[in-house]
């Protein structure tokens, strides 16, 4: 479904991203993993076009992603939760929602009966102000928004931060279920091992910028959470 080749991407001088390589399988849950700034924001912004990159190429779905605009990125199907979150705090709920609509290539002017079956909270919020939220809400929010383009593939970067441990477990069955029951292909930025080994599948860890090591996620072993993961 993606497929990642020879990806470099440079702040300035700063050569951040490093022939990164990896394949994301249609219909699996990918956890991209690795320890604080070795690039997985810059990594995941690269395949959206929000970050301009040197070389290397995004196939999505036999398509080169790279060179295109974010919109199209998104209109060929991948939803993108950033990190933070970043909703629009003045804005209401239902507002919020509705943004990412023109995104929809068909025209499709109504927020999808997904968004609000899989998180009835917001349902009940719609004229709420999004900054009037919980984090918990907010994020929510922020996965709800990314969904109503219906995407085939949907890339959220550390939903879980800052969250409590209730709430990332209701984000965790919201993944589970659109992986599971919708088939959704996720590719999910998580430090949190619990929460990564309940949803993944897959496993890719970052370091320095490259992938450097990948694979079925019950064959992540301890010696690669030491050198890689802990701090
Ligand atoms: N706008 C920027 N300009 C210059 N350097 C940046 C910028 N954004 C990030 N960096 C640097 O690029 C490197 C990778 O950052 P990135 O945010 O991609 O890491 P990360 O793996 O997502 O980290 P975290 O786990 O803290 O979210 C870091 O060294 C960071 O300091
Ligand atoms: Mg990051």
């Amino acid at each position: 479904m993606l497929e990642v080749s020879g990806l470099n991407q440079f702040y300035g001088e700063s050569h951040i991203l490093r022939d990164v390589e990896f394949r994301i399988a249609d219909a699996s849950c990918t956890c991209l993993m690795g320890r604080n700034g070795v690039g997985k924001t810059t990594l995941l912004k690269s395949i959206m076009g929000l970050l301009r990159t040197r070389s290397g190429q995004i196939r999505f779905a036999s398509r080169e992603l790279r060179g295109e605009p974010v919109r199209l990125r998104a209109r060929s199907g991948i939803g993108y939760v950033p990190q933070g979150r970043d909703i629009f705090p003045q804005m209401t709920v239902e507002e919020n929602l509705r943004l990412g609509l023109p995104v929809r290539g068909d025209g499709l002017r109504e927020i999808p009966e997904l968004v609000l079956t899989l998180f009835p909270v917001l349902a009940t919020m719609l004229r709420r102000r999004g900054g009037d939220l919980s984090g918990g809400q907010q994020q929510q929010l922020a996965i709800g928004r990314a969904l109503v383009i219906q995407p085939r593939m949907l890339i959220l970067d550390e939903p879980t931060e800052g969250l409590q441990p209730n709430v990332v477990s209701e984000i965790g069955d919201v993944l589970v279920r659109l992986n599971r029951e919708e088939q959704m292909t996720i590719l999910v930025v998580e430090q949190k091992l619990r929460f990564a080994r309940r949803v993944a599948d897959e496993y890719c860890i970052m370091e320095k910028g490259a992938i450097v090591a990948s694979g079925a996620m019950s064959s992540l072993d301890d010696e690669q959470v030491k050198q890689y993961l802990t701090v």
